[in-house]
C-alpha cells in the first residue's frame, strides 16, 4: 500500500482495494470540489440543515487528509457562493461562524500536513471577525511546500472574470498595450487561481449537474464528475473512487484520442 496511508487505511479494507487500484503517476493535479448536499443530508435524519454543514466539515478535513497524502498539488473547495447570501439569514450566520471556527480549530493541522492555505472570492465582503481568521491562517501556512488549498468564499466565477479583466485592463492601460493585443494569458494572470495548474477534475457531490457559477473559466476542459453522494457522506472512499473514475477518461482536448495503434 501507499506508505502515506499505512497508518489510516487497514490492509484488506475496501478503502485499501480502491487504493491499490489508483495510478499514483496519474492524479489530476488540481481539484476544485463542490460541496453539495449538505442541507438535505440533515433533512432525511429530521435535522437542522446546519448539522449538514457541521457534518460536511468533517468530510472537508477527510479530503485534505487524503490529498495531503497523495501528495496533489492544489484543491479549490467551494464554501461560499456570492448568490448564497439569498438563504435565510439564521443560516448564513450559522454558516460565517462555523467558517471563522474551523479555520481557528483546524488549522494547525492543516499546517503540519504542510498545506497552504488561501482564501479566494470576494473577501472583502465578509465580516471582520472572519477575515482575520483567514488573514492569520495565510499568514501561517504562507511557506508551506505541499498541498495548495483554496477556499472559495463570497465566490462568483463571473465577478471573478470581470475582476480579472479589470485588473488587466489597468496594466494594459499603464503600459500603452492595444486591445488587439489582448489575449486569454491577461485573464489567466489575473484570476485567483493564477499560477495553479489547471483543474484537471471537478466534483459535484449530492447529483446536480449544474456548475453553479464556480471557476466557470478554469473549468473549460476539466473532467467532471457527479455523484449522488451527499456532500456529509464525500470521504476517503467516496474520494478515492472519484479519483479511479477520472483515470478512465480519455482526455481529448478537442484532438484525437491516441490508441497506441498509426
Ligand atoms: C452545500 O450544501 C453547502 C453550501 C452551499 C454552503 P447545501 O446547503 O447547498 O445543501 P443542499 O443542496 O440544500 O442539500
Ligand atoms: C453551490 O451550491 C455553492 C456551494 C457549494 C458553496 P448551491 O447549493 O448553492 O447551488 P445551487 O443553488 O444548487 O445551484
Ligand atoms: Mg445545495
Amino acid at each position: 500500500m501507499h506508505t502515506n496511508f499505512k497508518e489510516v487505511i487497514d490492509p484488506g479494507s475496501t478503502e485499501a482495494v480502491l487504493l491499490s487500484q489508483i495510478d499514483l503517476k496519474r492524479l489530476p493535479q488540481h481539484v476544485a470540489i463542490i460541496m453539495d448536499g449538505n442541507g438535505r443530508w440533515a433533512k432525511q435524519r429530521g435535522k437542522a440543515r446546519i448539522f449538514g454543514h457541521q457534518e460536511g466539515a468533517e468530510s472537508v478535513r477527510s479530503i485534505l487528509d487524503t490529498f495531503a497524502r497523495l501528495e496533489i498539488d492544489a484543491v479549490t473547495l467551494y464554501a461560499f457562493s456570492t448568490e448564497n447570501w439569498k438563504r435565510p439569514e439564521e443560516e448564513v450566520s450559522a454558516l460565517m461562524q462555523m467558517l471563522k471556527h474551523y479555520i481557528k480549530n483546524e488549522i494547525d493541522e492543516v499546517h503540519e500536513n504542510r498545506i497552504k492555505f488561501c482564501a479566494i472570492g470576494n473577501i472583502e465582503g465578509l465580516a471582520e471577525d472572519v477575515r482575520e481568521e483567514i488573514r492569520k491562517a495565510e499568514e501561517k501556512t504562507a511557506d508551506n511546500k505541499g498541498t495548495k488549498l483554496n477556499v472559495a468564499l463570497n465566490y462568483g466565477g463571473r465577478a471573478e472574470i470581470v475582476d480579472a479583466c479589470r485588473k488587466a485592463f489597468s496594466e494594459m492601460n499603464a503600459q500603452g498595450v492595444q486591445p488587439a493585443e489582448f489575449t486569454e494569458q491577461h485573464i489567466e494572470q489575473n484570476l485567483y487561481t493564477a499560477g495553479l495548474p489547471e483543474v484537471d477534475l471537478m466534483i459535484r457531490t449530492s447529483g446536480e449537474m449544474r456548475i453553479s457559477n464556480f471557476l466557470l473559466w478554469q473549468v473549460a476542459y476539466s473532467e467532471i464528475y457527479v455523484t449522488d453522494t451527499l456532500f456529509p457522506d464525500f470521504r476517503r472512499e467516496e474520494i478515492f473512487k472519484a479519483l479511479l473514475d477520472f483515470q478512465k477518461r480519455d482526455r481529448r482536448f478537442g484532438g484525437v484520442v491516441s490508441t497506441g495503434g498509426s
